[in-house]
């Protein structure tokens, strides 16, 4: 499946008459509404000079955390430690932001641009456990798509 949908999100990167961000947001779409267990699919940046990321384009119910801290919750930690953070269980976090009761899961991957953490993609699962390594490498994949067009 995912190497059907690596076909796709290159198609939409090299696609001229598009702009950055209706790239992103089509492949925030794509993958939200391609991947079973893929609910909510967002990308954050930093904002600007300061310790916060910013929501970008995203897919999936709107949310309130438009800004989030550098070391709040999943996505503020991934912010500093530049790794993935596969969450299985949100409930067993003590560092996590709830933007749905419906979400079960979440997965986090930096995204890198000349080396440097400039942001990630986010995805929320209503379903227990679902990702794997293989998410994990194709979510890479993406990340280092998008970083061409920014
Ligand atoms: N759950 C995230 C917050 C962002 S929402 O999932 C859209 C976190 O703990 O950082």
């Amino acid at each position: 499946m995912f190497d059907n949908l690596k076909e796709e999100v290159t198609q939409i990167i090299i696609d001229e008459l598009k702009n950055t961000n209706d790239k992103m947001q089509q492949i925030c779409d794509l993958l939200q509404e391609k991947v079973t267990h893929y609910d909510w699919v967002g990308f954050y940046f930093k904002n600007g000079d300061k310790r916060e990321l910013k929501l970008g384009p995203f897919a999936g119910d709107p949310t309130d955390h438009t800004i989030i801290p550098f070391g709040k919750g999943i996505c503020g930690q991934v912010a500093e430690s530049n790794e993935n953070f596969v969450v299985p269980d949100v409930q067993a976090q003590d560092n996590y932001i709830a933007c749905s009761i419906n979400v079960k899961s979440e997965i986090v991957v930096p995204l890198f641009k000349d080396g440097e953490n400039i942001g990630q993609i986010d995805i929320d699962s209503n379903t227990p456990d679902p990702f794997t390594s293989q998410d994990e490498r194709f979510l890479e994949f993406v990340n280092r798509e998008v970083a061409k067009i920014l």
